[in-house]
């Protein structure tokens, strides 16, 4: 699978959907070897498809569940097995919760399939990766992160809060790993409000859908182009974008000893080195 024709290869997470989805179509329309990751074997298989409309290539597709942490160590292994570099990481898969759940690793669903997954994701193939972008929300203004108790949300469940906490999370984790890893370009950004699969099942995101000017996957998507693409000597290491625009985020995500704190906790929890 080793691409000889020096073309970038890009692995997008959530690609089967929204967002990743729209943005794997245009890397693949821009040249790049695109890899896509997803959980719905049909959604991925027609993502590939819609991919291979846009681009004329079909791209090679790799299944995991963020629920599931074994899955995650599984993507990482066989994604190790496949490339030799990947020179863009885009971890951008996510969903919020309506109910409180509890993963089969123990950990509330937001945090670990929104952060946990992708922290443990990045981490298994960090000596490989030549960028890394990451789909964070301004719904970090909503989070309480604390890093002593990351179940935290689930004693008192709010949908937006473990969302907006696993977002928080998004921000301080690219921020922590800019440092830890100066020679890795890393970004986050908030794609907008937009019009995907997201909180599909919510009947107040469905009223908003028709009341709020939500954006087209396509146009929140290239953010996400736009920073795998940059001259990083153009942009801010560790830096949380809008619009193409580097952005102040909530306090609560530019603390950067919360980061530190929220780097041991979640190497502790997911079982790697701090
Ligand atoms: N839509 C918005 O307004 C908005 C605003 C700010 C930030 N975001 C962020 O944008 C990113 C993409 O969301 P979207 O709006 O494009 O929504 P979407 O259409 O629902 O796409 C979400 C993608 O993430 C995948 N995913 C969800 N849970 C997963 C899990 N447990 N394991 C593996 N993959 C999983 C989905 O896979 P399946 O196809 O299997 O479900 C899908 O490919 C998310 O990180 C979200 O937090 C969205």
């Amino acid at each position: 699978m080793e691409d000889l024709t020096g073309r970038r290869l890009v692995v997008v997470t959530g690609a089967s959907s929204g967002i990743g989805l729209a943005a794997a179509e245009h890397l693949a329309c821009r040249g790049d070897q695109v890899v896509l990751v997803g959980r719905d074997p049909a959604r991925l298989q027609a993502a590939a498809e819609r991919v291979r409309e846009a681009s004329g290539e079909r791209p090679e597709l790799f299944r995991a569940d963020f629920a599931v942490l074994d899955d995650v160590r599984g993507l990482a292994e066989r994604l190790r097995d496949a490339y030799d570099r990947i020179d863009v990481l885009a971890n951008n898969a996510g969903a919020i919760a309506l109910q409180p759940l509890t993963t089969v690793d123990g950990f509330e669903m937001s945090i670990q399939a929104n952060h946990l997954a992708p922290f443990l994701l990045t981490n298994l193939l960090a000596d490989r990766i030549g960028r890394i972008v990451v789909t964070a929300s301004g719904a970090h203004r909503f989070g309480r992160l604390n890093p002593d108790d990351l179940n935290s949300p689930l004693r008192r469940y709010r949908p937006m809060g473990a969302y907006g906490t696993s977002k928080q999370a998004n921000i301080l984790f690219t921020a922590e790993a800019a440092r830890r890893w100066p020679h890795i370009p890393a970004y986050s950004f908030h794609p907008g409000v937009v019009r995907t699969r997201f909180a599909n099942d919510s009947r107040l995101v469905a009223f908003g859908m028709r009341v709020l000017p939500f954006r087209s996957p396509e146009r929140a998507a290239g953010t996400l182009v736009w920073l795998a693409n940059q001259d990083p000597a153009r942009l801010v290491q560790g830096g949380y974008y809008y619009n193409r625009r580097p952005r102040r985020p909530f306090r609560k995500a530019a603390d950067l000893r919360l980061a530190a704190r929220l780097w041991a906790a979640s190497a502790e929890a997911v079982g790697i080195p701090a």
